[in-house]
């Protein structure tokens, strides 16, 4: 089939840059993407392009490019539907809160009124293109609704899982190291490949199966997020031992069988993906009565639980076995650096932790607002929005956070914290004054050298 348009369901974090990447490669397809969040359009379409709804290092200057001539933002999702020949489905696939299921499975309504409204609205043949993140076999129930509407049009479903990470969407985007392509229909997956072949050779896209496809999502997730966990169960023995965590790291990556990379021990992992595509991998096993293998995969979160308590407690403990009363900065609130992303952050927990134990907890972050971090704190439901809103502070000027404070605890790995002037800042700070680097981002011995009492992870 050849396409002309593309729709986009989804304006999100992977909807967005992924749509912008492939209209900057394709200037001669238009490229729709549609959103029920009216604001979030609203932002995308901004004029002044510090305004877009997500910040990712790159982005603001493909959206100049191509916002306009061939990438369009738009809330009439009925018209583009109707529109293209291929549409994409990049929609959130949260954990569900309710029902059966609760908290471990992907909650699949939002997916599941993308093909309704798909299936309603179509006049001519579609190719449908799951890029939000599955459980494996999804791609039936969407069949199943597409087909039974009663209509003449035919629907090709395809899998097209997403592997960008945030902070370097557009670099992965631009240069992946895989496309994967699940399918049985090999017309609409050669469709698909030619829109990736614009920019991307041709041996790096690979054709699988669909449930392949939608189970290697999950499972790469997985992995990645166990390497981390791994490491972090190390950071642990390493603290009681006199081994640094970082030589560990480095002698282990080096074996080429294990590599370098994911092998940072952190306060954490975060990000929307992680748990919740290892929930519903754990949630998938278990409905197959895998109970092992759901046991194996179940540990990769409870070992991330543990790490994000282990931080807390120890620098709780730490400042004499408390923290009430006592002001702590704390540097960063994202997931990670080059993101305005605070879905699942560590820091979020952290300072959960933190104000159960009745401190003053101040934040920087320079990517993300007030309102974002009592909103986080908020869905937590530990304690009211008053409550939240009272016990914690937020400033523009990192260095204002750190007068009087008792403590700082590093969230987010943002390079900017490094270049600070950790002299002037041991100076505001009360005696003696902590840091507890989560993300083993400074100098220890140069911290130490200015007074510092200094806490990294596994050293
Ligand atoms: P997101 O929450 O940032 O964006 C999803 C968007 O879909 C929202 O703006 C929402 O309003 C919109 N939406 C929901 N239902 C809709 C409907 N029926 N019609 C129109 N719009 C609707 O989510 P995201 O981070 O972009 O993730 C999307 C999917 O991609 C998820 O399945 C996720 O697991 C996967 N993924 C995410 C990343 C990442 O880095 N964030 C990377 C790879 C894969
Ligand atoms: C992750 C995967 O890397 C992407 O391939 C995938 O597409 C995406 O999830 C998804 O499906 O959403 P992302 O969550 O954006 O991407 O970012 P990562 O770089 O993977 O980092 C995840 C978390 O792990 C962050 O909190 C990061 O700080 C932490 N991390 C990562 C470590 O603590 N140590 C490491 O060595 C690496």
């Amino acid at each position: 089939m050849k396409i002309n348009k593309i729709c986009c369901i989804g304006a999100g974090y992977v909807g967005g840059p992924t749509m912008a990447v492939i209209a900057k490669k394709n200037p001669n397809i238009q490229v729709t993407i549609v959103d029920i969040n009216s604001e979030r359009i609203d932002a995308w379409n901004n004029e002044d392009l510090s305004k877009l709804p997500i910040y990712e290092p790159g982005l603001s200057e493909i959206v100049k490019d191509t916002r306009g001539k061939n990438l369009f933002f738009s809330t009439d999702i009925n018209k583009a539907i109707d529109e293209a020949e291929m549409i994409f489905i990049s929609v959130n696939t949260p954990t569900k809160t309710y029902g059966k299921g609760k908290g471990m499975a992907a909650d699949l309504k939002y997916v599941e009124l993308c093909a309704r409204n798909i299936a309603e609205v179509a006049t001519t043949n579609k190719i449908v293109v799951e890029k939000s993140t599955l459980p494996v076999r999804t791609a039936e129930a969407i069949k199943s609704i597409l087909h039974n509407l009663g209509t003449d049009v035919n629907f090709s479903v395809l899998s097209n899982p997403e592997f960008l990470a945030e902070g370097t969407a557009i670099q992965d985007l631009l240069n992946p190291d895989r496309v994967l392509i699940g399918g049985q229909s090999e017309d609409a997956i050669e469709s698909l490949a030619n829109i990736y072949k614009s920019w991307v050779n041709d041996d790096k896209i690979l054709r699988t199966n669909i449930w392949s496809s939608e189970l290697s999502k999950l499972t790469a997730n997985a992995f990645l997020a166990q390497r981390v966990s791994s490491i972090n169960s190390i950071s642990e023995l390493c603290e009681h031992t006199e081994a640094n965590v970082q030589e560990v790291a480095k002698a282990i990556g080096m074996d080429s069988r294990i590599g370098s990379k994911f092998l940072n021990a952190s306060v954490g992992f975060g990000g929307s993906c992680f748990q919740k595509d290892i929930l519903n991998l754990v949630y998938i096993a278990r409905s197959y009565n895998l109970n092992e293998v759901a046991d194996y995969w179940e540990q990769v979160i409870s070992m991330n639980d543990y790490q994000k308590r282990r931080f807390a407690d120890r620098l709780i403990k730490t400042l004499y076995n408390t923290v009430s009363g006592k002001k702590i900065a704390m540097l960063g609130w994202a997931f990670k650096k080059d993101t305005n992303d605070t879905r699942e952050s560590a820091a979020i927990y952290v300072a959960d932790h933190l104000l159960n134990e009745q401190a003053n907890i101040s934040v920087y972050d320079p990517k993300v607002s007030k309102e974002k971090v009592i909103v986080d704190l908020n869905y937590l439901n530990t304690r009211t929005e008053k409550e939240n809103e009272n016990a914690i502070s937020f400033t523009s000027d990192p260095y204002e956070s750190f007068e009087g404070a008792h403590a700082i605890a590093i969230m987010t790995e943002w390079d900017e914290f490094k270049t600070f002037d950790w002299n002037k800042i041991y100076n505001q700070m009360k005696k003696p004054a902590f840091i507890f680097d989560g993300r083993n981002l400074l100098d220890k011995q140069k911290m130490n050298k200015i007074g510092f009492e200094y806490y990294s992870i596994g050293q």
